[in-house]
């Protein structure tokens, strides 16, 4: 057998053994296009829709050239998007395009529920959104009728205590085998992605760029959902770069490989695990500039069991919270008392000091947590309260970058 033969399946039964969605993933492939449209600069939202909704199963709707601009828009099941190179697709600013019926979307009230997402995949099979072009959610433009842009809405909800309706960019739910492949996601108001009640979702060479001071701009966040791949992702956002959380089912089964994140809140799980994540291997990332790096947060209010959290080969620099396991994120109480055991560290080099967190509920609840050839920077904080630590870390990273 021919060398570069024999490494590529090396390589392949290695990505398959420390995988831990149990689908076999390889890279995508963009479908062949039922129809192209060039982009005019305007509104283009009914030309857009009509072309996804009469797009045969199996195929994508080719955005071949320009800039187009649309409201939201519903990819129909087995349909694809595929923006290509050089093509921008640009959210509106104009909130009302997004209302539920509230006339609430671009206000702040209690709920923050009040407006749709851009792009809507639900109740659908072997949907996707494909190509090397951008999906900009136009996050920091002034809102159309409002004299803030959505992430200075977002600052006000803040300040007030209340919750900002702004849309997200890509919502997915209850849906099977849905795939982003190569796509630029920037700017987005709210969440870039997130999939909620999904078995079978891959991220695969997905850039998300957009800044760390716009609130509540989480990258791609896995919801009670199963065989889930993110890789060979780029993603730079102001709030968790990946969130995995089960608010409203178990997720597990999730393989996070090959990944780089820029600023941003770090590799999270959590804070609703109510119904439990398991299975996951967090396998080759780097993190640089993040506040915190490999994260798991909950509280007594939506609390569960976390466990089967494999993190390796992961390099960070610039990271002020290194490892964090915190069972008391906030101070909110209730009987979900959160339980993080079998969580292992091997491979974990972090280059630049920082505060390391092992946070337990109690004595009889602790966290706990494997430690394996882990090199931080001296000068480090360790806090550990109601935590068990096996194995041991060493005070001896050196390098400037990862
Ligand atoms: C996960 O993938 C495996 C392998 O393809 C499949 O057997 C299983 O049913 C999937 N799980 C869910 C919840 O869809």
């Amino acid at each position: 057998m021919h060398s570069s033969v024999v490494i590529t399946l090396l390589l392949a039964v290695l990505q398959a053994v420390v995988a831990k969605d149990l689908r076999t993933v390889t890279e995508p492939k963009i479908p062949s296009a039922c129809s192209s449209l060039s982009g005019t600069g305007k509104d283009e939202t009914s030309t857009i829709q009509k072309a996804l909704t009469s797009c045969a199963k199996g195929k994508a709707l080719h955005l071949a050239s320009g800039t187009f601009l649309s409201g939201p828009l519903t990819i129909p099941s087995g349909v694809s998007l595929w923006v290509d190179s050089g093509v921008v697709l640009k959210a509106s600013t104009n909130p009302n395009d997004y209302d539920e019926g509230k006339n609430t979307c671009g206000t702040l009230d209690s709920s923050g529920s009040g407006c749709k997402p851009f792009i809507t995949i639900k109740g659908a099979t072997g949907t996707g959104i494909y190509g090397k072009g951008t999906i900009d959610g136009q996050g920091g433009q002034t809102m159309t009728g409002k004299s803030e842009s959505w992430w200075e809405l977002a600052r006000d909800a803040q300040t007030k205590k209340k919750k900002q309706n702004a849309p997200r960019l890509i919502q997915i739910d209850n849906s099977k085998d849905i795939t982003l492949y190569l796509i630029t996601l920037k700017n987005s108001p709210n969440f870039h992605v997130a999939s909620k009640s999904t078995n079978g979702f891959t991220a695969w060479g997905v850039t998300i760029n957009t800044p760390g001071t716009a609130r509540n701009t989480d990258g791609i966040d896995p919801m009670g959902s199963q065989n889930i791949t993110i890789a060979h992702c780029n993603i730079a956002t102001g709030d968790d770069n990946v969130a995995i959380k089960a608010g409203n089912a178990a997720t597990k089964h999730v393989s996070i490989l090959n990944n780089k994140f820029g600023v941003g809140h770090g590799m999270s799980i959590g804070s609703e695990v109510n119904y439990g994540v398991s299975d996951v291997t967090v396998t080759t990332l780097t993190l640089d500039g993040t506040t915190n790096g490999l994260r798991i947060k909950s509280d007594k209010s939506r609390g569960g069991l976390v466990t089967g959290v494999t993190y390796s080969g992961v390099c960070m620099h610039n990271v002020k919270n290194p490892i964090v396991l915190d069972t008391q994120y906030s101070s909110a109480s209730g009987s979900h008392i959160p339980t993080f055991k079998g969580i292992t560290f091997s491979n974990v080099k972090v280059l630049t000091a920082g505060t390391f967190t092992f946070d337990g509920i109690s004595d009889s609840n602790p966290v706990e947590a494997t430690m394996s050839n882990v090199h931080i920077k001296s000068g480090s904080k360790w806090v550990t309260t109601h935590a068990k630590i096996s194995g041991k870390y060493e005070t001896d990273a050196s390098g400037n970058s990862c």
